[in-house]
């Protein structure tokens, strides 16, 4: 089956060929979508790439029926309802990298326009004025630039104004300090950066606690004749109180490619403002750039499509390869025992353990948990339900999860512990660990019990005494049900046993409620994990 790409916004022409030639794909790119023509057509799209002039949102998700992930070729995803998103089981990416160093350079570029009033004196010298000593300026030289974000761009700007001769300090609330040692920098507080800057460029995204870090009740904080410059989003700076800073001399310059609104108001304060450069959003409109982004976005698209692997996820945890390839035995297992588990027990379930023993406990816990989460609910919703939503709808159906971790393992390197429970107060364990890569359980229902939970699985209580395997093996003979594998555990001798038999065929209701009948036999449950 070929997967339908809308390429909703503008993306670069080569970007567009290598999605075309892919013989996978059928894409559908007109420059720019327009919102009625999206909604009309969404509903038959698989993946949507989009820049910023598409609005991802809750009315767009409710007819995306089709809609596997939405890439946003760039870093910003304010346009994006990630939320919902999840809840539609949709995968978010972004695209990253492709643009740090253009908007990198732009800050640098910005920074010197502004140190030496460049766009003014170029517009003042073409209106037939030469105006030198107006457009006096300061050297940047051993001045002190403040870096607030210290991720991709931020370290790329770092970088450059060390190699001007400026004086860096930054702050970067997420970063452990001591990741950051190799820029040798001061990593300082925010109210030092407002203090000791002379220039302030701020790289992180637009959240509650980056939004208005200069505002009118910290103006006065700042050095008096500080330079700022905003290549991120818009109201990092609050923009009334950057045109008070402006006016009242606080502040001696500012240039800013992002805005609250944009394309920015005509009658936006700001631009009644000679000390402040504006520019129309172009941190990262470099052909560079966009070939860079729009490379990386192609091979995102068409790794999930092939290999379903999805990088950059913002609503599903991104794993490396050596987390990939320990928690994929686990991973893998994890649905399945969902699925068995909910499967086994009958009921409203309205509670899901997870226990992480030994090794494992090391590694992140949400793949393997959205992957148990999963195969719970799979049963009943099929496809609808994938490792992005499941943690979703498993809540919207008031089911309680609890998640805990342990460093000691006492038989295994690492174990999953999963308990299921259901409103009539049953409940069902099973306990899981990786041999050779693959899941194996090693306990159900408390019994030391190993199989693979794969296939069709009978998972059956019988009195532990002499001739049960016969009885068995000679009731699935007369169904023409051939056996692939049996496993037996049990308490002591002679106490309750579990008897775990992998049959090629599913065996029909009737059949299974005779054998409930056999002789020492207490209970038979099918699962089928295929
Ligand atoms: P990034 O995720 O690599 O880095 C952002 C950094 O900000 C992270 O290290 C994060 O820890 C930090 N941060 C978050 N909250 C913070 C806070 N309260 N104080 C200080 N730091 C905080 O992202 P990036 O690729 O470097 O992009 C940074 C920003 O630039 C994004 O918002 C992106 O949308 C914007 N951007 C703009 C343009 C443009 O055209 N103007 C181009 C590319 C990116
Ligand atoms: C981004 O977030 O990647 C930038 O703002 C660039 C863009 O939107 O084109």
């Amino acid at each position: 089956m070929k997967h339908t790409i809308l390429i909703s916004d503008k993306f670069d022409a080569e970007g567009v060929a290598r999605l075309q030639a892919h013989p996978d794909l059928n894409v559908i790119y007109s420059g720019g979508t327009k919102r009625d023509e999206l909604l009309k057509i969404i509903p038959d799209v698989h993946g949507l790439i989009i820049r910023s002039a598409t609005t991802v949102d809750a009315e767009v998700l409710a007819v995306a029926k089709n809609l596997k992930i939405v890439v946003r070729a760039g870093v910003g995803v304010d346009n994006i309802n990630i939320p919902e998103a999840s809840r539609h089981g949709v995968i978010v990416m972004n695209s990253p990298g492709g643009n740090s160093v253009s908007t990198a350079e732009q800050a640098i570029g910005l920074l010197m326009a502004m140190a030496r009033n460049l766009p003014q004196a170029n517009a003042s010298t073409r209106s037939g004025k030469w105006e030198k000593s107006k457009f006096l300026g300061v050297e940047i030289t051993g001045k002190t630039l403040g870096v607030v974000g210290l991720g991709r761009i931020g370290k790329e700007v770092v970088r450059r104004a060390k190699g001007l001769r400026m004086r860096v300090i930054g702050y970067d609330p997420f970063i452990p300090a001591a990741n950051l040692s190799n820029l040798e920098i001061d990593i300082v507080t925010p109210e030092e950066i407002l203090k000791q800057s002379d220039f302030i460029t701020v790289h992180a995204p637009l959240t509650d606690t980056t939004r208005d870090f200069v505002n009118k009740g910290n103006l006065s904080m700042l050095k008096k004749g500080v330079r700022l410059i905003n290549c991120a989003r818009g109201g990092i700076y609050n923009e009334e109180a950057l045109a008070e800073g402006l006016s009242n001399g606080i502040i001696a310059g500012a240039a800013i490619d992002v805005f609250v609104q944009e394309p920015i108001p005509a009658d936006h304060p700001l631009l009644k403002l000679e000390n402040c450069i504006v520019t129309p959003h172009l941190g990262a409109s470099t052909g560079d750039a966009e070939f860079a982004v729009a490379m990386d976005t192609v091979e995102q698209v068409v790794d999930f499509f092939t290999k379903g692997v999805a990088r950059y996820s913002l609503n599903f945890p991104t794993m490396d390869p050596e987390t990939l390839d320990f928690l994929a035995p686990y991973f893998k297992g994890g649905e399945k025992i969902g699925r068995l588990l909910s499967q086994f027990l009958e009921g409203d379930l309205n509670s899901i353990e997870i226990e992480y023993l030994g090794e494992i406990e090391k590694y992140m816990s949400e793949p393997v948990t959205s992957a148990i989460l999963r195969g719970a609910l799979q049963p009943a919703l099929g496809d609808e339900v994938n490792f992005v939503n499941a943690p979703f709808l498993v809540k919207d159906r008031g089911i309680k999860v609890t998640e805990t971790k342990r460093k000691e393992c006492p038989d295994y390197s690492s174990t999953v512990n999963v308990t299921f429970s259901t409103s009539k107060g049953h409940s069902a364990h099973i306990s899981f660990t990786a041999l050779q890569k693959k899941p194996m359980v090693v306990s159900f229902q408390g019994l030391p019990i190993e199989f693979e939970p794969e296939g069709i699985l009978l998972m059956i209580q019988n009195r532990d005494v002499p001739r049960v395997v016969g009885t068995l093996g000679m009731f699935l003979g007369d169904q023409n049900v051939n056996i692939a594998h049996l496993e037996l555990g049990r308490d002591a001798r002679g106490g309750t046993a579990r008897c775990v038999v992998t049959t090629d065929e599913l065996i029909s209701n009737e059949a299974i409620a005779k054998m409930k009948k056999l002789e020492n036999i207490l209970s038979v449950v099918q699962v089928d994990l295929r």
